[in-house]
């Protein structure tokens, strides 16, 4: 679609006008960016690579009824997605302590929990995106009661899920972060997952090695990021890697 009015640019993704109402493009961009965009760089092929595996995981949690925003991939690098009012919480899900949680609490890195932990931080980039807890959340009215309790026993189904799918391809999901929002029908709000689930925002480790296949090796200097998400795609089977070399020799 030509001349699409942008709506909003963020750090990974640029937000369109969709074509419906009550819809929205999402555009994936090749741009990584870490420690609130303090560190930045482009990983070629990224914004394909995400859109693809956002709509494989997006549809598999549509078939178990976990309600969500997807609508259709328009192409290789945009998504239609139902227009959400988006709760300004990020939802990290933690199976293995790594990351800040180690940094915050002295843990061990690569402890398997032994149940998963859910934890909360506030969308806000200008401070920091810092951690939360439910009270934050009810007593400034970010969510109601009732929505964090959606919130949790949505978080937790995506993550029993997504568990079992990433492992049938050898990958351990280590933790991952959601994003909620409200779709408004009339002046009813039904709860559904928005943004993407990707390698941008799962941790990712092969179940052998515990060699990263994320965004760490991007924030970490481990090199061959662009090769690790193509290895979570192919190991899905959204694309092939003739299919994805094709792909980006007709980049849009
Ligand atoms: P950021 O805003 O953190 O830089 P992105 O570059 O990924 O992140 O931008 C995508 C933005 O679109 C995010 O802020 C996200 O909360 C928002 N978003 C994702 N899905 C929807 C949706 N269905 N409706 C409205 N906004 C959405
Ligand atoms: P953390 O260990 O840095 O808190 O990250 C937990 C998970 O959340 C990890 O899978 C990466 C993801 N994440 C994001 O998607 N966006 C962010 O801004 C941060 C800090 C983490």
């Amino acid at each position: 679609m030509k001349n699409k009015e942008k709506i909003y640019e963020g750090k990974a993704k640029i937000i369109y006008k969709g074509t419906k109402p009550n819809t929205l493009i999402q555009y994936f961009k090749d741009d990584a960016t870490a420690f609130n965009n303090k560190k930045k760089s482009i990983i070629p092929g990224k914004g394909v690579l995400n859109n693809f595996i956002s709509e494989l995981l997006m549809s598999r949690l549509s078939e178990i009824n976990v309600p969500n925003h997807f609508i259709k991939r328009l192409n290789m690098r945009e998504q239609l997605v139902r227009k959400l009012e988006i709760i300004p919480v990020e939802v990290v899900v933690r199976n293995v302590a790594t990351g800040s949680l180690v940094k915050r609490l002295g843990i061990k890195d690569g402890k398997v929990l032994s149940r998963p932990i859910i934890e909360f931080y506030l969308k806000n980039d200008d401070l920091n995106d810092p951690i939360i807890s439910d009270e934050h959340i009810i007593v400034f009215e970010w969510a109601t009661h009732q929505e964090l309790e959606e919130i949790i026993s949505i978080a937790s189904r995506v993550n029993d899920f997504l568990t079992g799918y990433f492992f049938s391809q050898s990958i351990r999901l280590v933790d991952f972060k959601i994003e909620f929002g409200r779709f408004w029908d009339s002046d009813e709000s039904i709860l559904m997952l928005a943004d993407e689930i990707s390698p941008d925002n799962c941790r990712l480790w092969d179940i052998k090695t515990n060699k990263k296949l994320d965004k760490d090796r991007f924030r970490q200097d481990l090199g061959d990021v662009d090769k690790a998400y193509q290895e979570v795609a192919y190991r899905l089977g959204v694309l092939s890697e003739n299919e994805f070399k094709k792909v980006i020799k007709n980049d849009l």
